[in-house]
C-alpha cells in the first residue's frame, strides 16, 4: 500500500499536503515526495518518512502553489530511494505523478516506450505509467484527462492515481482501479487521498471514486468523471463522512490487528497478483524463474526465520517435502547461527521475515552466505536489510502490518512457500500437470474462501467470552496444521498475556494430557483432511477427563461437530492448503479473548513490531 496526496483550491497546497502524507504513513514510510506549481513545477522527493521530506523540501523547492500532490510509498517495485521515490516526472517534464498499486504488464509497456526512444531513470512501475500517459497525449493530441483515460486502458493491474500536467495548471487528474481513491469537495477546492484522512479537517463531502472511473479535478470550473473502459461520463454519488479520523486510520476496524486479520484476502490476491497465471496454467516467479537449477539441484533447504515467521516456515517444509520432494529442515534463527550448522554445497537456505530487519534472521543468513548457501529471502519490506543480503528472493504483497501480532504476514509467507515448490516440483518433474492445475485453482479460490472464514467472527466472539477467564491453553493439530496450532498459541499469549502451548495432537499421550482437567481448554485443529480419525480419538482422550475441546472443523463435519464443546467450521480445501482457513479463527480468537481482557492488542507489554537487536 501508499499514500496519494492531492489539492487544487485557493489556499497552499504545502501544508494540506504535507498534513494529508503524514496522515497516510501508517499506509508506508520507505520514501516520500511532493510536487508543487506556482507558475512553475517544484519536485522534491526522498528516502525515508515524511519528516525527511519536510527538511529537504523546506531547503530545497519553493513551498508556493495552489496546486500540490505528494506520495508516502511502501515499495513494490523498485527499492526505497530518492529516484524511485514518487512524484515521477515524464519525459518532457511536464506530466507528474503518484501512484498506489501494481502495474502487471509495466515491461511490455516499457519496452515498447524505449523502442520510441524513452529513457527511464528509476527503476518503477510508475515511470512506466506516466510516460505511456505523455506518449498518448503527444501522439493523440488530446487533453490530459482523455491521455489518462486511454493510456489506462492499456494496463494491467491495480492503480490509484494522480497526475498533473505543467501545462494545464487548473486541473489534477485522477483515477482508480484496485486501489483506493477518495476525493473530497471544498468551498472552490478539490483534496485527493487514498482514503479520507487527509482532508477530514477540511471537508465531510466525499466522493470515493469507483473501480475503472477517472476524474478531471478543477477549482474553479466544473470536476468532471469518466469511465475509462469506454470514456462514457458519469455522475458519482457525494457522501457526507460520518466517521472520525482514528476509525478511518483502522478501516473502520477497532484494532489494526483486526483490520489486518480482514485485509487478509486482498494481501493473498496481492502476493497472487501477476505470478499465478490460472489460465495458462503457469507460475512466474522471478526469484525462482532467474534461479531454478539452485533448487532443481538443490540437496537440502534450510528454512530460518523467528516467531511467526519461524511457523510459516514449518508449513513451509511441509509443503517442500510433499510438493517439491526436497529434504527441508526449519531452524530458530537465533539457534543456527550459534550452533556451527553443517552446510555444504548446493543447499538452499530461505530467510522468511515479514520486517527484513530481525537481527538473529539477518545474523543467520550472513552465516549461511560466508559457508556457501544460496540464501533466498521472503520478506515484506521492499529495500530492507534481509532483502538485500539475500541471493535472490519473493516479496509478500500484504502491505504494512502494525500490528506487532502478525497475521497477513504469515498468510502471504505460506502463500508464496506454494508458488516456490509448485515452480521448483514443475521444473523438477516431480508433479502431474492435472495435480499442478488442481493446487492452482484451487489456491485461487484460497481469498474468497479465507472471507467465508472471517464471517465466523460473531461466533468466535462468543467461543472467547467463554475460555476467556483460563489461565493456560492447548493447541493441537496435525501434518500441515502442526505449526498452525503452534501459530495459534502464539497469537493467544502475546497478545491476551494467557499461557498457550501447541503440540502435535498425537505428542498428548507423551506428557501435555497431564495437564487437562476442566479448566484447560483444548483448541484442536480436526478438519476432514490429515489424519481426521487419529484427531477423533484425541479429543475424546481429552473429554474423557473434562477438558474443554474447540474445534476446528471442515464444512459439513459431523463427528467433531457432535462432541466438542465448541466448533468452527471453515470451508473445504485440499490438505496442503488448509494452513491459509485453519489459521484465520485461531487469530480471531486471540483477538477478541485480548480485547476481552483489556489488553493493548496492537501493542502488546514486552513486545516490539521487529526485534532488530539480540
Ligand atoms: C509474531 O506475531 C511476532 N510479532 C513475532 O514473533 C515475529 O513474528 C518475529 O519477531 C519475527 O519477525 P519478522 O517476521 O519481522 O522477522
Amino acid at each position: 500500500m501508499c499514500g496519494i496526496v492531492g489539492y487544487i483550491g485557493d489556499k497552499q497546497a504545502y501544508k494540506i499536503v504535507i498534513d494529508g502524507l503524514k496522515r497516510l504513513e501508517y499506509r508506508g514510510y520507505d520514501s516520500s515526495g511532493i510536487a508543487l506549481f506556482d507558475s512553475r513545477l517544484s519536485v522534491c522527493k526522498t528516502k525515508g518518512k515524511v519528516e525527511g521530506l519536510v527538511n529537504k523540501a523546506e531547503k530545497e523547492i519553493s513551498l508556493d502553489g495552489n496546486v500540490g500532490i505528494g506520495h508516502t510509498r511502501w515499495a513494490t517495485h523498485g527499492e526505497p530511494n530518492d529516484v524511485n521515490a514518487h512524484p515521477i516526472i515524464s519525459n518532457n517534464k511536464s506530466l507528474v505523478i503518484v501512484h498506489n498499486g501494481i502495474i502487471e504488464n509495466y515491461a511490455t509497456i516499457k519496452d515498447e516506450l524505449i523502442s520510441k526512444g524513452y529513457i527511464f531513470k528509476s527503476d518503477t512501475d510508475t515511470e512506466v505509467l506516466v510516460n505511456l500517459i505523455e506518449y498518448v497525449q503527444l501522439t493523440e493530441k488530446v487533453k490530459l484527462g482523455k491521455a489518462v483515460q486511454l493510456a489506462l486502458t492499456q494496463v494491467v493491474g491495480a492503480y490509484a492515481i494522480a497526475v498533473f500536467d505543467k501545462k494545464k495548471p487548473d486541473e489534477i487528474v485522477v483515477a482508480r482501479l484496485g486501489s483506493p481513491l477518495a476525493i473530497g469537495i471544498g468551498e472552490n477546492e478539490m483534496f485527493i487521498g487514498s482514503d479520507v484522512t487527509p482532508f477530514l479537517n477540511f471537508t465531510r463531502k466525499v466522493i470515493y471514486l469507483e473501480e475503472g472511473q477517472v476524474g478531471v479535478l478543477r477549482n474553479h470550473k466544473e470536476t468532471k468523471f469518466y469511465n475509462v473502459e469506454n470514456d462514457s461520463i458519469i455522475s458519482p454519488t457525494i457522501e457526507n463522512l460520518k466517521l472520525e479520523l482514528s476509525e478511518i486510520e483502522k478501516g473502520g476496524f477497532d484494532h489494526f490487528m483486526l483490520k489486518e486479520i480482514n485485509e487478509q484476502p486482498k494481501a493473498i490476491i496481492d502476493t497472487l497478483r501477476g505470478r499465478l497465471k490460472l489460465n495458462q496454467g503457469i507460475i512466474k516467479l522471478s526469484g525462482i524463474d532467474n534461479n531454478i537449477n539452485a533448487f532443481t539441484s538443490a540437496n537440502k533447504i534450510t528454512i530460518i526465520g523467528c516467531g511467526t515467521s519461524w511457523h510459516a516456515g514449518l508449513v513451509g517444509e511441509y509443503i517442500f517435502e510433499h510438493i517439491s520432494r526436497i529434504p527441508v529442515e526449519v531452524e530458530y534463527a537465533s539457534e543456527f547461527r550459534y550452533r556451527n550448522p553443517i552446510i555444504n554445497q548446493n543447499d538452499i537456505v530461505i530467510a522468511i521475515s515479514q520486517s527484513g530487519e530481525t537481527a538473529d534472521t539477518l545474523a543467520a543468513m550472513k552465516l549461511a552466505k560466508e559457508r556457501g548457501a544460496f540464501v533466498f529471502g521472503i520478506c515484506n519490506v521492499v529495500g530492507s536489510s534481509i532483502t538485500r543480503l539475500s541471493h535472490s528472493g519473493s516479496y509478500t504483497h500484504a502491505g504494512p502490518e502494525i500490528g506487532v501480532a502478525s497475521t497477513k504476514a504469515f498468510t502471504t509467507q505460506i502463500t508464496v512457500l506454494y508458488l516456490m515448490a509448485l515452480k521448483i516440483a514443475k521444473s523438477k518433474g516431480v508433479i502431474s500437470k492435472s495435480v499442478f492445475n488442481k493446487y492452482l485453482g484451487e489456491l485461487n479460490l484460497i481469498p474468497k474462501k479465507i472471507e467465508i472464514a472471517l464471517n465466523l467472527n460473531d461466533k468466535i466472539e462468543k467461543i472467547a467470552e467463554a475460555i476467556k477467564d483460563s489461565k493456560n491453553c492447548l493447541y493441537l493439530g496435525r501434518g500441515f496444521n502442526f505449526p498452525v496450532a503452534l501459530e495459534g498459541a502464539l497469537k493467544l499469549k502475546e497478545i491476551s498475556y494467557i499461557h498457550a502451548e501447541g503440540y502435535p495432537a498425537a505428542e498428548m499421550k507423551h506428557g501435555p494430557i497431564a495437564l487437562i482437567d476442566e479448566n484447560m481448554p483444548t483448541v484442536v485443529i480436526a478438519t476432514s483432511k490429515g489424519h481426521y480419525e487419529k484427531v477423533v480419538s484425541n479429543i475424546r482422550e481429552i473429554q474423557s477427563r473434562k477438558g474443554k475441546i474447540i474445534a476446528i472443523v471442515t464444512e459439513g463435519d459431523k463427528d467433531v461437530k457432535e462432541i466438542a464443546d465448541h466448533y468452527i467450521e471453515v470451508p473445504e480445501t485440499i490438505e496442503p492448503l488448509t494452513p491459509l482457513l485453519t489459521t484465520i479463527p485461531l487469530q480471531l480468537l486471540s483477538y477478541h479473548i485480548a480485547v476481552k481482557l483489556g489488553k493493548n492488542v496492537d501493542q502488546p507489554r514486552n513486545l516490539a513490531k521487529s526485534v532488530t537487536v539480540e
